[in-house]
Order: C-alpha cells, then structure tokens, then sequence
C-alpha cells in the first residue's frame, strides 16, 4: 500500500497542512508508536490486532473449514466487525470464486427470507461469527437459517462453521453440537478482527489464498516505524487526524474499483467506532468512483469544507476496449479502453479537488489481490491505532453500541440491563 499526502498539504490554493505542522505532527507520531509497540509487546487489549499477521496460524483455520469446502454458498452470520472484514475480502475477490458469499447481517425479515428461499440449500453452509457470542442479530439469524435447513432436510450441523470466544452462549451452542469451532483471539475487537480466523474462515471456504492475505498483513506491519514519512499507514491516520483538526470533519472513501465498495463500507465502521469518543472523531461517508462523480462529487468539491476525500487506486486492473462506432464525436471513445476512462476520471477528480482547495489523499494498491488486500487492511487499523492515540480516545472499546446491544436484548426479555429500563422510561414518556 502506497499512500500519497501531497493534496492535503498547504499549497496557494489550499489551506492544508503545512510543512512545518508535518514537522510537528510526526513528533507526536513518533510518540504515539512507542505507546502502540509497548502496546504490541504487551499483548495489550486492541493493540494485539496488530500482531495478527505473526499469531494467526492459517492451518488451524483450514482445517475447521475442511468439511464445508465444497459449499457452493456459504452464509456468513454476523454483523458488523465480525462481517465487514471477511465481506471486503470476499467482495473484492468474487471474481475468482464459484462460492457465492452472503452475509446475513440485518434482521430485516423479508430480506432474510428473501436471501433463504433463493440459495440451494443442500449445497450451502453456514460461519456463524460473533466474539461476544451474545449479539442478538448474530443469535437470531443463526437460529433462523438451521431451521431452515432443517426444513430443507440438510444436516446443519455437518455445515456449520463457528467463531467466537471462549465462552457465551454461541460456544455453549456449539459444543452441544460438537461443530467446527475457531476461537477469536484474545485483545482482538471486533472491528480490528478481519485478519483472525473472524475475516478468514469466509476467505479459506470461497477459494482465496489466506496466507497471501497475512503475508501482505506482515509486509505492511514492518513499515511501522516512529515516522509519518516512511510509513503509509501512519501518513494516512496522521494527515486523516491534523485535517480534521482543521476543519475536515467528514472522511469520504471513494475507491475507484466495484470490486472495492465492500471496503469503504469496512473502512467506515472501523474509524467511526474506534475514534467516535469523548465528542471527537471524523465522521466517515462512502462514495464510489467514478459512479459518485455524478452525485456526490458536486458536494466534495463546492459544498463546505469540512471534508477529506480518500481515494483507494489499484494500479493494476483488467481491461476492456471499447469498441469504434459510426458516430464521428464518439470516435475518441473508440480510441480508449474501459480502463483508460476509469483512469482518466479519477485523475481529473483527483487534480479538480487539489485545484478547488479541498484536500485528498491517495492509497494506492498495486491490484486488487491478497497480498495487496491483506496490506490494505492492516494498513487502515494501523492508521487507525495511530490515529486514536492522536485524538487521546480509548480506539478500542465502543460503549455507544453496548450501550445498544443491552438495550435490545433487555427489551425481548433476554436479561435485566439498565440500558433497556431507560429505552422504556423514554418510550412511557412518550
Ligand atoms: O467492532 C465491534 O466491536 C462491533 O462492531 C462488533 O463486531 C459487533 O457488535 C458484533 O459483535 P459480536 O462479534 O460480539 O457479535
């Protein structure tokens, strides 16, 4: 992963970062790695995502998945940290799998419906993930796709995958039935969880290469050094957090590959609940090149500017030409490639943002592939972790969406929280 800064520095038509605030800013980087290495080193609670690529043993996770490899689709149950990881790889990899990846996160009945009447479910299998193993979309989802496979006739515990702690009700479940299980690893949150059996087991069952994934992961974690100049991962969190400092309250990812929407979407759960504290944080949106040029961009380049746009460019793609035609002025279209135009749109919104003043970065892939894909990730938790520590907010832990769960589970009765005593109090009120 490449990362180029030069659109957010200050320029005379830009208000961005100045060189002497770089200055400034990589001491407080060099500060912030020796708390993320002591961090690393200590096995610390969120910091130990970041030795990931070094603890994950790829073997263990092959070997859990071997009953199910012959899946035709496999349903992921799960949601938010323990889906956003493994749907970005396998969204950004689809084309080089005959294994369909469905995610079932939402609740929404028709969809859930909709997703088992159409999926032939002798040939499908089921990774149930959930850390806590308590997450009452995670539990119910689960519940409702093996009676539906029940109902299809289909042995769901011979095709059920399961990744959780230790202990909880999902372990409790899966040990009565004697299934496949994955442990997530201790001091890995949710959202940093994408390189742990959590992201892969999705990746292993649809065909990827998961030890290119870590082998990425662990090129990029050696480019963790004290300084913003010779690391990507720490460019990107540092230049993220100093805009927002001026005024870029808004982190717009908008990578210019279909395959990549997956990722924005990733991308926007881990800087929201990592540094969303203490009333600080950028807030993230998602757009997508070049289709959002013909809806948001608008907004990006004359709207206010309390914006960073993040491009995410593989380098590499394939190619199609487009074909010649009869109508003369369409003739310079004739002359191109699909790529070509995808090409040129990206660097005329990349060059029209720098010259309307409105700072963006590059992250640049040198295709969309494991290694490539296993480097952005690490990558973004790093500038991340970084970024969290700029800020001064606890990265790892995420109180508001607790505060969520407990609610929901104490209003359909599956406890006694305080959080469900207030929803009712609110709602009596009403
Ligand atoms: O990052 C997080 O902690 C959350 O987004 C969780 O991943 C999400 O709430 C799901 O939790 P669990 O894996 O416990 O089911």
């Amino acid at each position: 992963m490449n990362v180029d800064i030069g659109n957010a520095l200050a320029t005379v038509a830009s208000p961005g970062i100045s060189r002497e605030r770089l200055e400034r800013l990589d001491a407080q980087v060099a500060d912030a790695h020796e708390r993320i290495e002591a961090g690393m080193e200590h096995a610390e609670h969120g910091y130990e995502a970041l030795n990931l690529p070094e603890n994950v043993d790829p073997a263990d996770i092959r070997q859990a998945v071997g009953p199910v490899t012959d899946a035709d689709a496999l349903i992921t149950v799960g949601i938010g940290g323990s889906a956003l990881g493994a749907a970005t790889i396998t969204d950004a990899l689809a084309d080089e799998s005959d294994t369909e990846a469905i995610y079932l996160d939402n609740v929404d009945p028709d969809w859930v419906t909709g997703h088992l009447e159409r999926i032939d479910l002798e040939n499908a299998a089921i990774n149930v993930v959930s850390r806590s193993g308590t997450t009452a979309e995670t539990l119910a989802n689960f519940l409702v796709v093996r009676e539906a496979f029940e109902d299809a006739g289909v042995d769901w515990t011979e095709r059920t995958i399961v990744t959780t702690g230790e202990s909880g009700p999902l372990r409790d479940l899966s040990d009565r039935h004697d299934l496949p299980s994955l442990k997530v690893p201790d001091g890995v949150p949710g959202r940093f969880s994408a390189l742990s059996a959590v992201g892969l087991v999705a990746a292993e069952v649809c065909g990827h290469d998961i030890d290119t994934l870590l082998e990425g992961a662990a090129a990029e974690r050696k480019t963790l050094t004290g300084s913003l100049f010779d690391c990507p991962a720490y460019a990107y969190g540092a230049t993220s957090y100093a805009l927002d400092q001026r005024g870029a309250a808004i982190n717009a990812m908008m990578p210019y590959a279909e395959s990549l929407e997956t990722s924005a979407e990733w991308f926007a759960q881990l800087w929201a609940e990592s540094l969303g504290k203490d009333d600080l944080g950028q807030t993230p949106a998602r757009a997508l090149g070049v289709t959002d040029q013909h809806s948001q961009l608008q907004l990006y380049r004359a709207g206010p500017r309390d914006k960073l746009v993040t491009f995410v460019v593989p380098q590499e793609q394939s190619d199609r030409a487009i074909p010649d035609t009869e109508v003369d002025d369409l003739a310079y279209l004739g002359d191109s490639t699909l790529g070509e135009l995808l090409a040129a749109e990206f660097e005329a919104t990349e060059a029209s943002l720098a010259a309307a003043g409105r700072p963006n970065v590059r992250i640049e892939l040198e295709r969309v592939d494991e290694y490539e894909l296993g480097g952005f990730l690490y990558g973004m938790e790093a500038a991340c972790v970084l970024a969290g520590e700029l800020y001064g907010v606890n990265t790892f832990e995420q109180p508001a969406v607790e505060w969520a769960k407990k609610a929901t589970r104490g209003l359909l009765g599956g406890g006694d929280f305080e959080e469900a005593d207030a929803v009712a109090e609110k709602t009596e009120l009403r």
